[in-house]
């Protein structure tokens, strides 16, 4: 079953839209198998964006993520990875559609209230990264099969 990595960023917390956004993701089909509310070290924030360490804005991404609590999560399902990011919009909200997470609640490129994994390998790195094996529940619902 594939899984991706999604976290509310600070914004997103602080404007107390983590009912909404987890509400669309199970509205959708998906399965949360892990979360954890956590305020983030400057560690593990430059290790987690560290491809772009030398983008202009590297600092001021990190003060962001690091600046209060974010809500990190594993998801899981069909296709999840792609269409968690079809269903967040695109980075930059002015270009983001209506109807997705970003186009609905963002005005800013940089807080852009949601992060998820961009491909199979990023999630991968960011699951193992945010994640303990043990913080990553292992189970399938076995009534939605359509899931
Ligand atoms: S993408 O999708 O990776 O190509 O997007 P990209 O434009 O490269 O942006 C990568 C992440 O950096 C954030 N970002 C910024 N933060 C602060 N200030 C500025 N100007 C800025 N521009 C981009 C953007 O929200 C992306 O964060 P994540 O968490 O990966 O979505």
């Amino acid at each position: 079953m594939e899984k991706t990595f999604l976290m509310v960023k600070p914004d997103g917390v602080q404007r107390n839209l983590i009912g909404e956004i987890v509400s669309r993701f199970e509205k959708k089909g998906y399965q949360l198998v892990g979360a954890k509310l956590m305020v983030v070290s400057r560690e593990l924030a430059e290790e987690h964006y560290a491809e772009h360490k030398e983008r202009p804005f590297f600092g001021e991404l990190v003060d962001f993520i690091t600046s209060g609590p974010v809500f990190a999560m594993v998801w899981q399902g069909n296709n999840v990875i792609t269409t968690a990011r079809a269903m967040m919009g695109k980075t930059n909200p002015v270009d983001a559609a209506s109807g997705t997470i970003r186009g609905d609640f963002a005005t800013s490129v940089g807080m852009n209230i949601i992060h998820g994994s961009d491909s199979p390998e990023s999630a991968e790195r960011e699951i193992g990264l945010w994640f303990s094996a043990e913080e990553v529940l292992s189970f399938e619902k076995t009534i939605q099969r359509w899931i």
